[in-house]
């Protein structure tokens, strides 16, 4: 059995863990990160691609090799399409601000090896077996390394960082499943394909023929997803069949179309746990909430959540002040929420339930027109997209 002592020990090496590393390190405060899965499923797990303007910013800042700002592409706004109208939502003069679309896993790419280069514990393909003590001043965690070896931390602080699986919420929520939970009846069937952009910006449509996201990679990758049935079989459909539909899907826009090379389906859910924070331990990111995907503000919450945490982690261990940790998941929730009900409300918009009735349909053409007619309801919609300014003080 093999013992480490580092101050903090983080479970979970996606955005949020990676991330909190490295502004911990900023200030001087080592840490270990452990991932049950290996680098090359990390850094090769679809996710979604859109950054808020704070996200890039401190992803430039903090120094990592990040390339959002050569290989990511500014978007100054996004198309909502619906009872065959387009309108544009420009975020700058809404808002000030942009998003880029950069996939998570560059964001992955570039953050490991940045954690690498600056000679961080950074440990793969090693699971987390038992959190322990966080009610004391050394909580600890046992787990089982790549060589099926057993080793234990002992830090002064434990994050799960670790995603909707989080092996650390028990200890921190007093269970799995302690926290606000919603399930929605549909789902996403999302492609990869080599075809050029249709389409200069993203589109989020609500037609009579069910929602449809056009979205982008590159130049000669792109990404799209359609509204499903959760128990979907992406094999069931052949490629035309999913080209039909997803262009019946957006009739004021012809798709260009090309060889499709991924297909998965997403199910939506929204969660918030109950408990942030217990004693020595605290969760972040997807470990703490899930959004449904539409609107994209999942890593970029977990982003937010790093931010506070760093400044409680930062209060704790070098100047021993546990205030900041004491509102750490309060101020957390504040903004946990808005996100959770912009998720939502994307999703509500542009999505039909198996029950919905032509009312809802209806009146659903009633809030797109609310929202795109009124500069109100556009800053609105452009603010929350974009995000909110991150919170710096605790
Ligand atoms: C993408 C995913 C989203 O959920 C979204 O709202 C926008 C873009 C994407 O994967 O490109």
């Amino acid at each position: 059995m093999t013992t480490t002592r580092t101050r903090v020990a983080i479970v979970g090496a996606g955005p949020a863990g990676l991330l909190l590393s490295h502004l911990l390190e900023q200030a001087g405060i080592d840490s270990v990160v452990l991932d049950s899965r290996t680098r090359d499923e990390i850094e090769q797990t679809i996710r979604a691609g859109i950054l808020e303007q704070g996200t890039v910013d401190i992803l430039a800042e903090v120094g990592t090799t990040s390339r959002v700002h050569t290989t990511g592409h500014r978007h100054d706004g996004i198309e909502l399409h619906f009872a065959d109208e387009a309108h544009r939502i420009d975020f700058p003069s809404l808002t000030g601000r942009s998003v880029w679309l950069y996939p998570q896993h560059e964001v992955l790419i570039d953050l490991i090896a940045a954690r690498l280069a600056a000679g961080q514990d950074l440990r793969f393909s090693t699971t987390v077996d038992s959190v322990e003590g966080v009610d004391t001043a050394s909580p600890s965690l046992q787990g089982t390394d790549a060589e099926g070896q057993p080793f234990t931390i002992e830090a002064e602080f434990i994050v799960g960082a670790d995603g909707s699986r989080s092996v650390v919420r028990p200890a921190v929520a007093g269970s799995a499943t302690n926290g606000f939970f919603r399930e929605y009846p549909f789902a996403w069937f999302g492609i990869l394909c080599e075809a050029p952009p249709s389409s200069d910006e993203l589109i989020y449509s609500n037609s009579a023929n069910g929602f449809a996201l056009i979205s982008q990679r590159n130049e000669t990758v792109q990404r799209m997803y359609f509204q499903c049935d959760p128990e979907t079989d992406t094999a069931a459909l052949s490629e035309e069949q999913i080209w039909d539909e997803l262009q019946s899907r957006v009739p004021n826009t012809e798709l260009k179309r090309g060889p499709i090379f991924q297909r998965d389906v997403l199910r939506f859910r929204s969660f918030v746990v109950k408990e942030l924070r217990k004693g020595r331990a605290a969760l972040v990111g997807d470990a703490a909430h899930t959004v449904p995907p539409t609107g994209a503000k999942g890593m970029n919450l977990a982003v937010a959540d790093v931010i506070l945490l760093n400044q409680a982690l930062q209060a704790l261990l070098l100047r021993n002040d546990e205030r900041p940790l004491d509102r750490y998941a309060e101020t957390a929730q504040k903004r946990i929420w808005k996100a959770q009900h912009f998720s939502w409300w994307m999703t509500s918009m542009l999505h039909l339930s198996p029950e919905s009735t032509e009312f809802d349909q209806m009146r659903q053409l009633g809030e797109l027109r609310s929202v795109v007619e009124s500069e109100a309801g556009r800053t609105y919609l452009a603010e929350a997209y974009t995000g909110w300014p991150f919170q710096t003080e605790l």
